[in-house]
């Protein structure tokens, strides 16, 4: 059954403007439900939680609403589920929390791979302990992150490995089950930001090896709000700093003030729109995940495929990277242009696309490109359609003079 884009698309209101959104890495529009959910939420008596009297629980089952939906997402339980304001300040979150237990002579493994949420709080907190960092290369003309290196950095030790899912600079999906085979085996927790790879297909905790894996529910069609999962376990054993009042219990320990209440309605309603991406799917929600985001993922890859041909048939236009697997995302510079006179040049065209490092600043310093500009950013979303990847390659052969080979 092929993917339905126009009911895909119909369940984005914002889609409705007319601009053409690659930039699904910085953000996706908001699917309908999430905007009713939130709405609906606001509109409701709710309280601060308390069992005590109705707008209370009503907040108290919002919360454990949106823990069940991200258990879902993720193959997770929902008591492991700890819920937050963005990606970052959960990394720096559980960065505090565990360099508070390191001790000079331990050692932590981050990648130049990564979004700098996934790098930065584990380097000041190694600073803090005075432990070491290690660093897993990128390949800079594949833009691999190879899993065998990981044999040499991991030792008796570390303590942590942090690894991205997915590249939110150049789309590699690195080998992060292996990396996590290596770590584990050496007795180190493995950290693995999922903020730009949940969006684009089924994730599994326990698949990926993760001991605690990071998403955003703002890439993925819901609000600006974050989670962090583990096993309950995992933050049993760990003591965040709190206020004294606040709740010792687990997960809700690792949760600073009082939440969004209707933004956490919205992150519900967003994984319950990611279940409804395969109309035909059965079963439970986890499973109707599995089925949505397979189909979205196969038609995503489709268009990055169409991008793929495109772009390499544009002279001028050099593509960073050529990872065996990726998210449908794709960063590349035109001869000649700054990324952002290019960005700015496609914005007036009605296309929204990023410049610069996107915050994978290791990555572009590596490859010596941050101090030009970085680079342009094509990301695909499950709403975007062939018909746009066609017109931005319109768009950018008219930049680069016009040029376009047949093989696009
Ligand atoms: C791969 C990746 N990790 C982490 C983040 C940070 O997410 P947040 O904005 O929720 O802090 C981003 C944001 O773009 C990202 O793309």
């Amino acid at each position: 059954m092929p993917f339905d884009i126009a009911r895909t698309r119909a369940a984005y209101p914002a889609l409705t403007e007319g601009f053409v959104h690659f930039d699904g890495a910085g953000g996706t529009q908001t699917a309908a439900p999430v905007v009713d959910a939130v709405t609906d939420a606001m509109r409701t008596a709710i309280g601060n939680r308390s069992a005590a009297f109705t707008p209370g629980r009503r907040s108290l089952d919002l919360v454990s609403a949106a823990r069940s939906a991200v258990a879902d997402l993720l193959g997770a339980e929902p008591d492991g589920v700890v819920l937050g304001p963005s990606a970052t300040a959960l990394t720096y979150t559980l960065a505090r929390t565990l360099g508070a237990t390191w001790r000079p002579g331990d050692e932590v493994v981050v990648s130049r791979l990564d979004h700098d949420a996934n790098v930065r709080p584990w380097v000041q907190a190694a600073e803090a302990a005075g432990a070491t960092v290690r660093w897993a290369e990128v390949d800079p003309a594949t833009g691999e992150l190879p899993a065998g290196q990981y044999a040499d950095l991991v030792g008796e030790r570390t303590r942590l490995v942090a690894v991205t899912a997915g590249s939110n600079a150049i789309g590699t999906v690195p080998d992060v089950a292996a990396i996590a085979k290596t770590a584990h085996a050496a007795g180190a927790l493995v950290c693995v930001d999922g903020v730009h790879s949940v969006p684009h297909g089924p994730t599994d905790l326990a698949a990926l090896g993760a001991d605690v894996l990071v998403t955003s529910a703002y890439k993925w069609s819901g609000p600006h709000l974050a989670a962090m999962v583990a096993d309950r376990a995992v933050w049993d054993r760990l003591r965040p700093e709190k206020l004294l009042p606040s709740s010792d219990a687990v997960p809700d320990r690792f949760e600073y003030g009082t939440p969004s209440f209707p933004l956490l309605a919205g992150v519900a309603a967003a994984v319950d729109h990611l279940a409804g991406l395969d109309p035909d799917a059965t079963g439970g929600r986890r499973e109707r995940l599995r089925a949505g985001l397979t189909a979205a993922q196969a038609y995503e890859e489709s268009l990055l495929e169409r991008l793929l041909t495109g772009l390499a048939a544009l002279p001028g236009l050099t593509v960073l990277g050529s990872p065996a697997r990726r998210c449908p995302t794709v960063s590349f510079r035109l001869a000649g242009q700054s990324p952002q006179r290019t960005q700015e040049a496609l914005g007036a065209a009605g296309f929204c696309l990023s410049s610069g490092d996107y915050y994978a600043y290791e990555y572009f310093r590596m490859m010596g490109l941050r101090e030009q500009g970085g680079a342009v950013r094509a990301s695909i979303y499950h709403y975007n359609t062939a018909d746009e990847v066609d017109r931005l390659l319109t768009e950018l052969d008219r930049l680069t003079g016009g040029k376009r080979t047949m093989a696009g």
